[in-house]
């Protein structure tokens, strides 16, 4: 068989399966391939859930793949009385329960683990911390490069940061030393007033290049992928605006229920855990103009610039634009559970919303008069998020005289979880008699590839070492979203007929009924 022969079948299998194999990666792509200094990295709040559940795993998978600089450190932090040998040995436990534990690793690993006590509005204990930093620092040579990660209630912010200025151990380049990070886990502020004062005495201490502010949702394989396909191939974008979308819908639908995070959940509510961050990043991936240049400031301008493209949410007529609701008792995966009322913790009598969907605007030449709904809550009958693009219809059927005048449109759907695929979905004909068929084209996300998989905290975490904000928000951004959400809020939360606007909903349901009211059509048939 000749090569000609050759490429032809080749070309051929590859296009029978849907998917060519011919996978390029520039090496500014490749995992870990960056520099990575050696650092420590501070743990504030390291008895707490997320240091267990999140970061150690995360720290460890990074370490079984040669994603930490060599030397690295941890320090962990809190208010609990407990020494290195403690410490490390309930980090044991967090992590032998996770599907990566590797008793032998977990050996070498443990070495780089330290504890330090800290009350978090005592001087005396950020003195402690410094020195204790400087003696590790020499032993281990780390260069005086530091992260310090608030892993904390978001209460103890502002008094964590101010006492970490006062310690000085966010200045950077001291004595020819190293670098200092801050990461801030969200939420960042209840409302726009408090975003801007938890920023401003972040910037009393630390320089905004210093500020890691986290998204996990931004470091989701399939969400960073929404740029890639967006801007990186010529065939869709010519069709992503108003003339060939009829709506885009987003959607982050949990199963969940708000678990032992009611303490939290209960004065937040959907719109400030969700809405503010996650889902208005998804929003700004899904509808930005393409940046210049794949680099952080310039993507960052480009969301900013749709931010800023939002129209005002018409308060005035919130139910013609949102529906909130608030789960009762059902059934999840064939068991019965509580409504949120009965979580512990929550108030028997609470109106925090546990469910949300909204219609935007953006007001800008690519997307007037495109409806972006936007819609997540807890209890949902399955765990799901996705974008849904729905295209309209063809202009004329020319069909009409034998099949109708309806043709169905075509639909893009990027899965995010737990479908991480992109599907379209697009008419054929019918084998045999005249009639079309809706077909799909699925790609599913890890199809030929069998690299190594980063998840979100493994790559935010690995983003704060090299120092790359590509993938945190930028506090123009938080505030843009404040200021649009913030009359929402403030309209909900104050208005008379609070509790009317909370609707009920059964938990294992997709929703209160009156969603449907918000769509002009119904979007995944739900
Ligand atoms: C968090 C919210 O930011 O995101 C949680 O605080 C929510 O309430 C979670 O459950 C959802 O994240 P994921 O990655 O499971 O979709």
């Amino acid at each position: 068989m000749n090569d000609f022969i050759k490429t032809e079948k080749k070309d051929f299998q590859t296009r029978v399966v849907g998917i060519s194999e011919n996978v390029s990666f520039s090496k500014n792509h490749c995992p870990f391939d960056e520099v990575m200094e050696p650092c420590a990295i501070v743990i504030l709040g390291a008895s707490g859930d997320l240091t267990a559940r999140k970061l150690l795993p995360s720290l460890f998978n990074l370490y079984l793949n040669n994603g930490l600089p060599n030397p690295f450190l941890i320090v962990g932090c809190g208010r609990t009385r407990i020494g290195n040998d403690e410490f490390r040995e309930r980090m044991k436990k967090a992590l032998s329960e996770s599907a990566s534990w590797d008793q032998k690793k977990w050996k070498d690993f443990v070495g780089l683990l330290f504890y330090q006590p800290i009350d978090y509005d005592d001087s005396s204990a950020y003195a402690n911390l410094a020195e204790v930093l400087g003696e590790l620092d020499r032993k281990y040579e780390i260069g005086g490069n530091r992260i310090f990660y608030l892993a904390i209630p978001p209460i103890l912010y502002e008094t964590t940061v101010r006492m970490l200025g006062q310690a000085s151990v966010s200045q950077e380049y001291r004595e020819q030393k190293g670098w200092s990070r801050i990461v801030v886990e969200k939420p960042f502020g209840r409302d726009l007033k408090t975003a801007r004062t938890l920023d401003r005495v972040l910037h009393q201490h630390f320089q905004e290049h210093q500020i890691f502010r986290i998204d996990h949702y931004l470091a989701k394989e399939t969400v960073q992928n929404i740029l890639m396909f967006r801007f990186a191939n010529a065939i869709f974008e010519p069709l992503w605006n108003r003339g060939y979308i009829d709506y885009i819908s987003i959607m982050a639908a949990e199963n969940l229920g708000v678990e032992h995070r009611a303490g939290y959940y209960d004065h937040s509510g959907v719109l400030r855990d969700m809405f503010q961050n996650h889902m208005m990043q998804l929003l700004a991936l899904c509808a930005m103009e393409p940046p210049s240049l794949f680099e952080a400031d310039r993507v960052n301008d480009e969301k900013v610039k749709l931010y800023r493209s939002l129209r005002p949410f018409p308060v005035e007529k919130l139910e013609d634009y949102l529906v909130l609701g608030q789960y009762g008792r059902g059934t999840i995966v064939g068991k019965p559970v509580s409504a949120y009322r009965e979580e512990p913790d929550v108030k028997p009598d609470s109106l925090t919303p546990t469910f949300a969907m909204m219609k935007v605007f953006i007001d800008n030449w690519r997307w007037q008069g495109v409806p972006f709904y936007l819609c997540s809550g807890k209890r949902l009958a399955e765990k799901r998020t996705e974008m849904v693009i729905q295209f309209k219809e063809v202009p004329h059927s020319m069909f009409r005289h034998s099949i109708g005048e309806h043709i169905i449109a075509n639909r893009l759907i990027l899965g995010i979880y737990p479908d991480e695929k992109i599907s379209l979905t697009f008419q054929t004909k019918n084998p045999g008699i005249i009639c079309l068929r809706s077909v799909t084209m699925d790609f599913h996300y890890h199809q030929g590839y069998k690299g190594p998989l980063l998840d979100a905290y493994e790559k935010v975490l690995h983003d704060v070492i090299v120092g790359d904000h590509m993938l945190f928000w930028r506090q123009d951004g938080v505030e843009l979203c404040w200021s649009f959400l913030t009359p929402i809020l403030e309209e909900c939360e104050a208005c008379g007929n609070r509790a009317e606007m909370l609707l009920p909903y059964q938990a294992g349901s997709w929703g209160p009924d009156a969603v449907k009211n918000l769509y002009r059509r119904n979007p995944a048939g739900r």
